[in-house]
């Protein structure tokens, strides 16, 4: 469904400019099987999601649900044997894959997820300015002093080699190589696993810093807790389809203001809230569309959801994949009068 489509239940609420919009986007791949038949394996489907200037939206969604999928087709480094269908805006202009390759690495940056995207053999400070013009490198070293500065590097770390940054400073390195171009928007695909709490804190404040200077936040991460703390509002991708957007304050309490069934399940298996574990896996093939791609697990479904899968729908700000709710909005709209 494109973007265009979406019902808007409550058009109220302003919003600041948008950096990146993503509608209807799915991501498939050709592969081929015994006897050399070709497969298309669809991975992603009618993903939509906005970002806005200065605002850090969390994507939250287990193993495979499609997170760095998204995150390759912003930044335009999909393998070649995918396809991408849908539509991407940058600032309002069509982001195809030429516009692609001039944002990467400029106004559009990405954290990686491990200290291992340092390049071993050569020098910090090469690596942060990046390829560049003899011309123009002591103007750019001059911006990494003072980004290294933010982050608690000294000067001299430029010299240093990867093998001699503890981890700390190789994270804060990675940080200051993604703000050399001044980026307006930033993905950090899961750059928080295995820390310790100290550094989580740390790393989290970063990317906090980076929308109070008024750029856009991809945060992906499996982490709900770490979405809560730093996100202005967190998207839920099940099975390569965005099944909920919800303001982040919603994550709280018993979870009664979140939407759907599988973020509320999500939410309340953490240890926090009950621990309670809830049974099945994610549906790999997402092909059948002749039901809701959570039916199997769901405890709230109607006649509905066994025929189709929902559209992704706007109900005050929020967005939904669900019949059941849909339907309950409804029911209280039409008993409001
Ligand atoms: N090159 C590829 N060819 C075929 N399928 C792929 C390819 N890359 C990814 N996939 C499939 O696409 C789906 C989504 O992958 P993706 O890497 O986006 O997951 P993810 O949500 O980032 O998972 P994780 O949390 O483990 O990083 C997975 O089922 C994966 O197997
Ligand atoms: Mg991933």
């Amino acid at each position: 469904m494109s973007k265009n489509n979406i019902k808007h239940y409550d058009d109220s609420v302003t919003i600041p400019k948008t950096l990146l919009s993503v509608s209807n986007i799915s991501i498939s791949f050709s592969q081929y099987s015994k006897g050399l038949r070709q497969t298309i394996l669809n991975v992603v489907e009618d993903l939509d999601l906005d970002v806005h200037e200065g605002e850090i939206v969390a994507i939250l969604g287990s193993s495979g649900s499609g997170k760095s999928l998204l995150a390759h087709a912003i930044l335009g480094i999909l393998p070649m044997n995918s396809l991408l269908t849908g539509e991407m805006k940058y600032e309002g202009k069509i982001l195809d894959q030429k516009l692609k390759e001039e944002l990467r690495g400029d106004e559009i940056a990405l954290i990686p997820q491990s200290v291992d995207f340092l390049d071993p053999l050569m020098k910090v400070g090469d690596q942060v300015i990046g390829d560049i013009e003899d011309e123009k490198r002591e103007e750019k070293r001059k911006t990494m002093i003072k980004i290294f500065e933010n982050y608690d590097l000294k000067e001299d770390v430029a010299d240093l080699y990867p093998f001699q940054l503890s981890g700390g400073m190789a994270r804060r390195v990675l940080f200051s190589t993604s703000l050399i171009n001044n980026p307006k928007l930033i993905i950090a695909d899961e750059p928080t696993p295995g820390l310790d709490e100290k550094s989580l804190k740390e790393t989290l404040n970063y990317l906090k810093i980076m929308a109070k200077e008024r750029r856009g936040v991809i945060l992906i991460t499996h982490d709900i807790h770490a979405a809560v703390e730093i996100a202005d509002k967190i998207a839920i991708f099940y099975s390569g389809y965005v099944i909920e957007v919800n303001k982040t304050e919603n994550f709280s309490g018993n979870g009664d203001k979140l939407l759907h069934p599988y973020t509320r399940a999500l939410y309340k298996a953490l240890p926090d809230n009950g621990f309670q574990l809830f049974e099945g896996n994610q549906p790999i093939n997402i092909d059948t569309k002749d039901k809701c791609i959570y039916y199997d697990r769901c405890n709230q479904s109607i006649e509905k959801c066994k025929h189709s899968n929902p559209d992704l729908v706007e109900i005050n700000g929020m967005k939904i994949r669900c019949y059941f709710v849909e339907e309950q909005h409804n029911k209280q709209n039409s008993a409001n009068g």
